[in-house]
């Protein structure tokens, strides 16, 4: 029997850490239990002890999804691990998930711990991790840059003391295949209790190698558990990208010959999700998830994938998930029909009040949309307004003026807690003149770092504009997200999407700081 590779999920924690893709708990919820339906083996739902709102997020997630293996990140100290453990209480299979940096550049100069120190500071976490929770994964920070026989005395030592599973990540992305693989190999041929763990793999893509450097650490090293992301979603240049993963490692099972859990079906769902979610929108021509991915538009391929597929295609695209575009509802689909949709789709809000505000939007949507589309669904749902109707800062209306030769003008009405707005602004155009004019009543200084717009679904202008807003305020970075018929009052609930979360106190400690 071939063995298995295990599928490690770090979207809503190591994914979550870049800046502006903070999440909230009902958003980490909705995400697990895509993930779930994925089939990933084990689920990062965050690191409980960085903030209350990371450990309720774990909490929330340890409690509602059974079918994965729920970990939670945790700094080597009895503190964090404690947090962790008291996170994933309510875990059908928990796992403790902790860590320490091994390489000289960061003992010396971010922890200012000696070789020794950190070796102790291992093994007492690991020990007191495992009295905790039988699934215990350890992690030496920056270990790719670390010295190997240093390296091996750690990971040894932490073996004894009951670790389950050792992962190896390339922090900062530096590595090359060939080199991390015999990295990994070396590892577990010079440390003489290696069989004793799972060995894991984590890489950053800061040199586009991250899913290369993954796959060959399984190849050549022997490891048998890839740390991954949705749309390889992280920090900086990002993470190892979970679709490309499981695509290279399913197509091509003739080379890797392993087994994995997976429901690839459920890819491009979770790939939309994340986006939508995020607000990192996924490149046109990004492997498996990208939009361009399976059209062949030169007209050679064309000819030959409709006489033959297999002349252009290695994989097909509704393996995948991307034959789940279609229209499921419209203007005269009914309340029971619309919450139906929102089962399959993994959708659970959380109150009846939620699901009426949620119809509601549904009903006005089709109105001014002939097709509704899943995507338009998760859009909805996505909306702050109907999932968090405690959100300070809330659109109530937008008009705005634009004509040839004029100065467009805009005037919008918003909620501010229990208080309303009236504001108005000139602009450079219609969605310049909506958002100064929230500024000029909101007085946040944020900076606008980033605008873009997307259509949700492709083909036609009726589709629904999702802008991504992202706005820097004093070191912080967040994305709001806002979706309309109209790019317009799309700009704007986006904008006020990203005030929210400027408003929302999320303190966090950073796992890499
Ligand atoms: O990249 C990294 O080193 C990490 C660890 C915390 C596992 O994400
Ligand atoms: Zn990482």
């Amino acid at each position: 029997m071939a063995d298995k590779l295990i599928i490690f999920d770090t979207t809503l924690r190591d994914g979550e850490q870049s800046p502006g893709a903070s999440m909230t708990r009902e958003e980490k919820l909705r995400i697990a239990r895509q993930l779930e339906r994925l089939r990933v083996d084990v689920i990062e739902a965050g690191f409980a002890a960085s903030s209350n709102g990371d450990f309720e997020a774990v909490k929330a997630i340890a409690n509602q999804v059974r079918e994965s293996t729920i970990c939670s990140l945790a700094r080597a100290n009895d503190r964090d691990i404690s947090r962790a453990a008291e996170a994933l209480a309510g875990a059908e299979r928990p796992r403790i998930h902790t860590f320490i940096a091994t390489s000289a550049l960061h003992m010396d100069k971010k922890l200012r711990m000696t070789p020794d120190q950190v070796f102790e500071q291992a093994k007492l976490s690991v020990r007191f991790a495992r009295n905790l929770c039988a699934d215990v994964e350890f992690s030496p920070e920056d270990g790719y840059r670390s010295d190997m026989d240093f390296l091996c005395r750690v990971l040894e030592a932490v073996i004894k003391e009951g670790a389950t599973t050792l992962n190896i990540p390339d922090t900062v992305g530096y590595a090359v295949p060939e080199l991390y693989g015999n990295f990994i190999r070396t590892l577990r041929e010079r440390i003489p209790n290696s069989d004793q763990a799972i060995w894991s793999v984590h890489c950053h893509n800061d040199l586009g190698m991250a899913v290369a450097n993954s796959l060959a650490g399984v190849m050549i090293g022997g490891a048998r558990q890839v740390e991954c992301t949705i749309n390889g979603l992280g920090e900086r240049a990002g993470n190892c990208s979970l679709e490309e993963v499981v695509m290279a490692v399913k197509t091509r099972r003739d080379y890797f010959k392993l087994e994995m859990g997976i429901d690839a079906t459920q890819i491009v769902a979770a790939s939309r999700m994340v986006s939508q979610t995020t607000g990192f929108v996924v490149q046109p021509n990004k492997a498996v998830v990208g939009a361009n991915a399976f059209a062949h538009a030169s007209g050679i391929h064309q000819d030959g994938v409709l006489k033959a597929r297999d002349t252009y295609e290695i994989m097909r695209a509704e393996d995948v998930g991307w034959a789940a575009n279609k229209i499921v509802l419209g203007k005269l689909s009914g309340r029971n029909a619309f919450k139906q949709r929102l089962q399959e789709l993994g959708i659970a809000l959380e109150s009846e009040g939620e699901i009426n505000a949620a119809f509601a939007r549904f009903k006005d949507l089709a109105d001014r949309k002939s097709e509704i589309f899943d995507e338009d669904i998760l859009a909805l749902v996505s909306d702050e307004s109907v999932t968090r109707e405690h959100e300070h800062y809330r659109l109530l209306s937008l008009a705005q003026h634009s004509e040839t030769g004029e100065r467009p003008q805009a005037a919008v009405v918003f909620a501010a807690g229990e208080i309303e707005h009236s504001t108005e602004s000139d602009g450079n155009g219609p969605v310049d003149a909506s958002l100064k004019a929230i500024e000029s009543k909101v007085q946040s200084g944020a900076e606008l770092v980033l605008y873009s717009v997307n259509a949700i679904t492709s083909g036609s202008t009726e589709s629904q504009g999702e802008v991504t807003v992202r706005l820097q305020l004093g070191g912080r970075v967040v994305n709001g997200v806002g979706a309309d018929p109209d790019i317009v009052v799309a700009s704007a609930k986006a904008y006020l999407a990203a005030l929210n979360k400027l408003h929302a106190n999320l303190e966090r400690v950073a796992a890499q700081g």
